[in-house]
């Protein structure tokens, strides 16, 4: 199998298919535009329910309604040609019944046109995500820390470090894969478990703080490139300071402003830009 950077659209199937090869590269999308730049780079853009955080300043994933996903599921769909995109299903959408679980993600589906969506949960989400991909729906998993449970779970901690915990998330990894997802993002896991896990499962596994050990590896886009710096993970590696350089041109730009460099001639509408000395 070629590694990432072929140039044919990435589909599910071929997802899937990458089990152990190459590490499969994956970010977070909310716009357009940053879907149109990240393509060609990745092969899953995921439209996450981080947005809630990252875009809105939510305090947590919990208050991201289905119109937002909805609304910025669109708009990277539209951004991207090649890389697979999948969709966060948001909090209440999907937990209460398979039944209703369908009719959030067929919207999702059908409003977005995405690939597929992903949600949080183990073994007590397999009847649904059985109910879901047995209907058209490709389901990605999540377990280990699952922001949505954050109240259940006692914070953002790292899961997985006792033994009871462990076969816990081991038994839902395996649960969710069973069920018929197509792959399984364990976030904030330790990586003794992480590796069991990719071992176990027959799909690829997605780290977001679980190790090298995994299949791929996700991150959320504004921390790698500095610009959502509430709080750093120290599973970030910080590829760029975007934030330090928008505020130092928003400094600019002000000062330009007050001082009345800006806007100059050449900025203009019907204003003649000045010769220069010597010509002309
Ligand atoms: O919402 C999100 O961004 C996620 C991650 C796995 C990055 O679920």
């Amino acid at each position: 199998m070629k590694a990432a950077a072929a140039k044919q659209a990435v589909t599910v199937a071929g997802l899937r298919a990458r089990k152990g090869d190459v590490p499969i590269v994956c970010l977070t999308a909310y716009t357009s535009l940053t879907a149109k730049l990240l393509d060609e780079h990745v092969d899953l853009l995921l439209v996450g329910d981080s947005v809630g955080m990252v875009l809105y300043g939510l305090g947590t994933t919990i208050g991201v309604t289905l119109e937002m996903m909805i609304a910025h599921g669109s708009a990277v769909t539209r951004g991207a040609e090649r890389a697979l995109v999948i969709v966060d299903m948001p909090f209440g959408s999907y937990q209460e019944s398979p039944q209703a679980a369908f009719r959030s993600c067929s919207r999702v589906m059908m409003e977005t046109g995405c690939a597929g969506i992903k949600l949080e949960g183990g073994a007590d989400m397999a009847e649904t995500i059985r109910f879901l991909t047995r209907r058209g729906i490709p389901v990605m998993g999540h377990v280990g820390l699952m922001p949505q449970s954050v109240h259940i779970a006692g914070g953002y901690r790292c899961h997985g470090k006792d033994a009871e915990e462990a076969g816990r998330i081991l038994a839902d990894a395996k649960a969710v894969a069973e069920a018929g997802a197509f792959a399984i993002v364990i976030e904030g896991t330790v990586e003794p478990l992480a590796r069991k896990i990719t071992k176990a499962v027959p799909v690829p596994t997605i780290g977001i703080g679980a190790s090298p050990a995994c299949d791929g590896q996700i991150l959320v886009t504004e921390d790698i490139i500095g610009l959502f710096s509430e709080f750093t993970p120290r599973f970030v590696k910080r590829y760029a300071e975007l934030g330090r350089q928008i505020s130092a041109a928003a400094r600019a730009y002000a000062g330009d402003v007050r001082a009345g460099r800006f806007p100059g001639p050449e900025h203009c509408f019907g204003v003649k830009k000045k010769k220069e000395k010597g010509k002309g």
